[in-house]
């Protein structure tokens, strides 16, 4: 692919990783930001990741060199002039990313296609900023961005169908794996991730185990790298929070995204995780340890296991996203040991299927209730994959 010429706006943690990827793969990067410190800190920060990959042996020192000649500082978004392409990065505002998408239209030309990293905000509401509304796509990508393989491409109701087909070659081309998604709350990820934190919460709230066990069942017995607690002390609990409460909000107020008190609490009290030293876990003192009771570590990462299948057909079923895409997605943006819906394949649909009807039972609660798709792929005997 020809290389194109990208502007990235907000040179956070997110612009400067995404700077890094575009610069890397031989585009001309423009990173824009009004925080001067803030570009200053993005180049130092990409100099000593540069010379760790060339001691690592990734990259020689040509290449480290010119790929830091690819990126332009700039405090100016009339710099974006000749760009093909300018991603938005910056701070999760729909009225500030209005004003600064308007900007932006004043000064690139008509074919620059006009991307957002959001992660909470629909890009139709982003795109209607634009005069030509059109070009405006999502382009979501995961932190840290140059490391993590996933990215989300999420064209609103606005978006032309080249567009999309267009952003989809370049950011296959460099080395990405990208799925599509529809323009709903939390896109794929962060939309089926939800149970991994709330029902977790929900088992410790009912006192059925404590933060430490619950972690070991979903890491010991469910093979994932973190557990959800681990997880969301690592994300932050305010940041991991407020995705929570803007989903619920975003899909009406449906019970199944309903967010924890305990976490709220825990938010609210300054425990947000590793960054303040403590979240569920106090970091100045040795971690607790967990109750290493197999059945009872079985029972949670099953009913964890399930609420997450469950939310994975939702997504096929509200055609968010195509199954295999929603299995890659898992995999590749929050690693995950298998993609949910092979998962729910080899386990047996009408297994997990079982598991949610006796939580549906017990509780009364609409959080629990099967998706129709697993029940009638149940019923039908059909299957996502061939294997
Ligand atoms: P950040 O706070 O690290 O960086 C935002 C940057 O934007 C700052 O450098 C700030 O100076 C700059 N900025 C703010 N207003 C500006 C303006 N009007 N013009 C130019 N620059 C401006 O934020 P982060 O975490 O990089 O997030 C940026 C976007 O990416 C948000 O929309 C967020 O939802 C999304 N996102 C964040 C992820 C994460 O894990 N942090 C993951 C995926 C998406």
């Amino acid at each position: 692919m020809e290389k194109w010429k990208i502007g990235v706006l907000g040179a956070g943690t997110m612009g400067s990783g995404i700077a890094q990827v575009a610069a890397q793969n031989g585009h001309k990067v423009i990173l824009v930001d009004t925080n001067h410190s803030q570009l200053e800190k993005a180049q130092k920060n990409l100099i000593k990741t540069l010379e760790k990959l060339v001691e690592k042996g990734k990259i020689n020192s040509d290449d480290a060199n010119s790929i830091q000649e690819n990126i332009y500082y700039s405090g100016n978004l009339t710099d974006f002039s000749q760009c093909n392409l300018v991603i938005e990065a910056i701070v999760e505002s729909l009225s500030i990313k209005h004003q600064v998408f308007k900007s932006i239209e004043e000064v690139v030309n008509e074919n620059c296609i006009l991307a957002s990293n959001t992660s909470s905000l629909s890009i139709a509401s982003i795109g209607s900023a634009l005069k030509l509304a059109n070009r405006i796509i999502g382009i979501h990508f995961f932190n840290p961005a140059p490391l993590m393989p996933l990215v989300e491409i999420i064209p609103a109701v606005q978006t032309e169908a080249s567009i999309t087909r267009v952003s989809v070659e370049l950011i296959k081309s460099w080395d990405k794996t990208v799925v599509v998604c529809k323009d709903t709350p939390g896109f794929i990820v962060n939309r089926v991730a939800r149970p991994f934190y709330g029902e977790a919460l929900r088992i410790y709230e009912e006192g059925t185990a404590d933060f430490a066990t619950i972690d070991w069942a979903m890491t010991h017995i469910g093979g994932f790298k973190m557990g959800p607690f681990t997880l969301m002390d690592f994300i932050g609990n305010d940041v991991n929070y407020s995705v929570t409460e803007s989903v619920f909000a975003a899909f009406y107020y449906d019970p199944r995204f309903r967010p924890s008190l305990t976490q709220k609490r825990h938010s609210e009290a300054g425990f947000f995780g590793k960054k303040s030293g403590r979240g569920y876990y106090n970091y100045s003192q040795p971690l607790p340890s967990p109750t290493e009771n197999e059945e009872l570590g079985r029972k949670i990462f099953e009913r964890i296991l399930s609420m997450l299948i469950n939310e994975a057909f939702d997504a096929v079923f509200m055609n968010v996203a195509k199954p295999e895409d929603v299995d890659l997605a898992m995999t590749k943006g929050v690693n995950y040991p298998k993609g949910l819906l092979l998962w729910a394949q080899e386990l047996g649909y009408d297994k997990i299927l079982n598991q949610l009807e006796l939580l549906f039972d017990e509780y009364g609660e609409d959080r629990y209730r099967p998706n129709p798709l697993l029940k009638r792929m149940v019923k039908s005997g059909e299957r996502f994959f061939e294997k």
